[in-house]
């Protein structure tokens, strides 16, 4: 199966084999070319170039299906490498109560919050909750996003730990983006347990079922003021490493925790929020494997401090962006509106904020081999925008639609057609 893109006026986010994340000056960089052609093969990048240097001879070739970009721009999909979408219902609720003026750690003490998500779920099905997030992940496909990682942390109790990791699974099984799933009991305390009772069934209890049935990748920890403390945070997370999970954090969102230090210690993939930190964090950075992560969509929404990105930048650093999609703190997936506040807010460049949404939200989630840039051996994850669009258009009409189609594994999609029903492993 080959597709071959025509008549495509820009071809961004070019990236070498085996560059797996770009760091301080590089992010300002994006490679294209224009007027260009690409060629899938088999649902993978296969090649691409000047369209004047593609030969003619391959519009002869019978299992060819052609593509007219007609003048619009190509680019990699979004990888969003911060989610929770395996929710119940809604906080509309809690965001009345917002507008009112409550706070985001005020409603939690009055027991709403993740409590409020982990009593719905519980009383949700399997089913009914596998559909309330399809329909998620098919809007986030619509909206440019190839790749997603889900966390679980809304069941706080081993059965309902489970039942929303079975979720994922399915939907890791069942659509075209690429999934990856992240274990994050120590979201909260569960109701009717001590702090102490609840990293006790974490680590004995949760961890190695979640192993035992191979439901996760990732292991993560909301390790801030009121919730986990680091010296916990560092309990759970080498448990789950000793079961094979890589450590992902949650940290300095409501406080500087002490978080990003542990995450730094322990391996950690990603360290994600930092709305609040101090030169340390950015120092204890330096050096390191670990992908500092920003979500200005829960800054926006709660109206808590802007991460400093630009002087992580300043300082040699990588930093990726993702959506935090969650009911509490970020009720939105659009990684197009990311990529925005990522300009707007954090006073990136349209290219830093574009490197921040695929190539390094594409490491965060540990995917950086097969998707993130435009790069032969890579999947085919790919936004055709409309004409007349440059990297700079998307966040600056930041509500205009810019796709045209999405095209996941080399399949194409029209994302205004109804698409649910094609979300299945033969979508075609
Ligand atoms: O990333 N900070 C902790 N967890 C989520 C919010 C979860 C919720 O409020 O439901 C976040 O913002
Ligand atoms: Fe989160």
């Amino acid at each position: 199966m080959k597709t071959l893109i025509r008549n495509i006026s820009s071809l961004v986010g070019i990236l070498p084999e085996g560059k797996a994340r770009l760091q301080g000056e590089e992010m300002g960089r994006v490679e294209e070319i224009r007027d260009a052609y690409l060629l899938i093969e088999d649902g993978k990048i296969a090649s691409f170039g000047k369209e004047t240097d593609l030969h003619e001879g391959i519009n002869e070739d019978d299992d060819l299906t052609l593509i007219d970009a007609e003048g619009g721009m190509v680019m990699p999909s979004f990888c969003d490498s911060h989610t929770h979408i395996v929710y119940a219902g809604s906080r509309e609720g809690e965001f009345l109560d917002k507008i009112k003026g409550l706070s985001y750690e005020q409603i939690a003490a009055n027991g709403g919050g993740i409590l409020n998500s982990a009593d719905l779920l519980h009383s949700t099905s399997e089913e009914d909750l596998y559909k309330q997030a399809s329909a998620r992940v098919e809007e986030m496909i619509r909206k440019g996003t190839g790749a997603i990682e889900i966390k679980s942390g809304y069941g706080l109790r081993t059965e309902d730990e489970l039942k929303m990791l079975r979720v994922i699974r399915r939907i890791k099984e069942n659509t075209p983006a690429i999934v990856k799933a992240t274990f994050l009991g120590a979201h909260a305390v569960g109701r009717g347990y001590t702090m102490e009772d609840y990293v006790e069934a974490v680590c004995e209890e949760m961890i190695p079922a979640v192993a035992a049935e191979g439901l996760a990748d990732y292991i993560d920890v909301f390790c801030d003021k009121g919730f986990f403390s680091p010296e916990d945070t560092e309990k759970i997370l080498r448990k789950g490493m000793e079961y094979g999970l890589v450590p992902k954090i949650h940290a300095n969102e409501l406080d500087v925790s002490g978080g990003v230090q542990v995450g730094v210690k322990c391996g950690a993939l990603s360290v994600d929020h930092l709305e609040r930190t101090t030169d340390e964090e950015i120092g204890c950075l330096k050096g390191t494997d670990t992908m500092p992560t920003m979500l200005p969509g829960s800054s926006f929404f709660l109206g808590i401090p802007f991460a400093r990105a630009k002087e992580f930048i300043g300082e040699g650093l990588g930093i990726a962006l993702a959506s935090d999609f969650n009911p509490g703190s970020s009720p939105s997936g659009d990684m197009r509106m990311v990529m925005s506040l990522g300009c707007i807010r954090l006073r990136l460049t349209p290219s830093q904020s574009f490197n921040a949404c695929t190539i390094n939200g594409a490491y965060a989630m540990g995917i950086s081999r097969e998707a993130g840039s435009i790069t032969v051996g890579k999947k085919a994850n790919l936004i055709i925008t409309v004409p007349g669009i440059t990297l700079t258009t998307i966040p600056y009409m930041y509500t205009s639609p810019f796709i045209r189609k999405v095209i996941l594994s080399g399949k194409s999609l029209n994302p205004h057609e109804d698409i649910w029903s094609r979300i299945t492993p033969d979508f075609a």
